[in-house]
């Protein structure tokens, strides 16, 4: 295929930015050949901002029906990915879903089989994969620098947001809307890498705060633990109202630690397994050897930007995704389980996540939800990559 046309279905916010990158000539083999959008304003926007596309439509089944189309970017809100998604397979097109990959992950098992049936190429908007300092700390795990793992510590909590955020949308930070808080919205990203670089848990159990620092029905402030087959341990906190906050991810094991944080990745490596150590040494208070690698982040991930030229590379010629769309199930099941816990008082709660208890949450809170008034923020939801979508040390 010489060129992958394709359409953007949401160009709000994020959708926006993804035109204007493909419409600007960004991605090399990518042409913008039309978007949808309910708003009659987003539409005005890209008529002038992305002069002389094949449709500018207000439906999607009208963009779907229209044909032109080998590529569906999807960047409507989060309950929307999945069915959004298996209409466009079933239309015979290639998807590119936002992140989360849905809500819940009985309606995302749907889609993946969907896409697996389809045999077109499906990937999913985690554009923090592309970062360097994340791929090599998971080539090195999985390489096993660090030896059996023990424990990783991600303290996330410079996703600060204000009031004005939550009410520059009416389905921000609502379980109607978003199907969850900081857990669904912000930390997709990092549960996502949290899985790939170490793996999946067996259980957890999570205290989902609602509403503590904003006026929303959903949680912005989270604790998470989780265990391992292997016994090792995962501590995941983030929150939505803490200013500065902190990045920082540490993954220990019997081989020593790693650290990410402010844009450098630190190996500190023992020279012999601890494990051994332990037994074997006579000493009690024992001082080993270690070495420090040290890499430190050279200019901004690709990201967005090289999950499109990926994505574009596999249809085009069958590159490997980076982000596999059926991966976002995994992220999406650590999210929905904390739910569950958190709900049940932090009960441990194991994984695959119980579909049906997860179901009958959602719609008690949906149900529960009180439909408040919005004074929408009027920020212009428009325009390009913004600094804040990148890994934020
Ligand atoms: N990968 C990232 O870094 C990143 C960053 C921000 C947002 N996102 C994701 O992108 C998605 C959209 O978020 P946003 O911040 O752009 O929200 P937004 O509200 O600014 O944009 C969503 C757009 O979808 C449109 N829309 C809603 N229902 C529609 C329908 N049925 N048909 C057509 N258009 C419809 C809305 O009118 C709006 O313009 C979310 O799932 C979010 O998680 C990803």
């Amino acid at each position: 295929m010489n060129e992958v046309k394709i359409g953007i279905v949401g160009i709000g916010n994020m959708g926006s930015a993804h035109a204007a990158a493909i419409f600007d000539g960004k991605i090399n083999g990518l042409r913008l050949t039309a978007v949808c959008d309910i708003r009659k304003e987003r539409l005005d926007w890209a008529k002038e901002r992305l002069p002389g596309l094949k449709g500018c439509y207000a439906d999607y089944g009208e963009m779907l029906s229209a044909g032109g189309l080998d590529a569906v970017l999807i960047a409507v809100p989060h309950p929307l990915h999945p069915p959004f998604a298996i209409r466009a397979l079933r239309a015979g097109l290639h998807v590119l879903t936002e992140k989360p990959a849905g809500i819940d992950t009985a309606s995302v098992r749907q889609m993946n089989a969907e896409a697996e049936k389809s045999g077109k190429v499906f990937g999913i908007m985690y554009n923090q994969r592309t970062n360097p300092l994340f791929a090599a700390l998971r080539e090195g795990i999985q390489a096993g620098k660090l030896g059996e793992l023990k424990r990783m510590v991600w303290i996330i909590t410079n996703w600060y947001r204000s009031q004005a955020y939550y009410d520059s949308g009416s389905w921000r930070g609502t379980w109607k809307g978003e199907g969850g808080g900081v857990l669904l919205n912000q930390c997709p990203h990092n549960l996502d890498l949290w899985q790939w670089i170490c793996g999946m848990p067996v259980r957890l159990r999570a205290e989902c705060r609602i509403g503590r620092y904003h006026d929303i029905d959903v949680e912005d402030d989270v604790s998470i633990l989780a265990e391992y087959a292997n016994g090792a341990q995962a501590v995941f906190l983030t929150s939505t109202g803490e200013y500065p906050g902190t990045n920082r991810l540490e993954i220990s094991g019997s081989l020593g630690k790693a650290v990410v944080e402010n844009g450098t990745l630190t190996w500190t490596l023992l020279k012999e397994d601890e494990r051994k150590v332990r037994v074997e040494t006579k000493v009690g208070f024992p001082h080993m050897e270690t070495e420090k690698e040290v890499l430190v982040q050279e200019g901004p991930e690709s990201g967005h930007c090289g999950i499109l030229q990926n994505f574009t590379d596999a249809v085009r010629s069958g590159t490997p995704l980076l982000a596999p769309g059926i991966e976002g199930i995994r992220g999406l099941s650590l999210s929905n389980a904390a739910y569950l816990s958190a709900d049940r008082g932090g009960a441990w709660v194991e994984l695959p996540v119980d579909e049906e208890a997860f179901a009958a949450l959602l719609s008690r809170r949906q149900a529960e939800e009180t439909d408040r008034e919005k004074i929408l923020s009027g920020e212009v939801l428009s325009g390009t990559y913004s600094e804040r979508w990148k890994v934020s040390w």
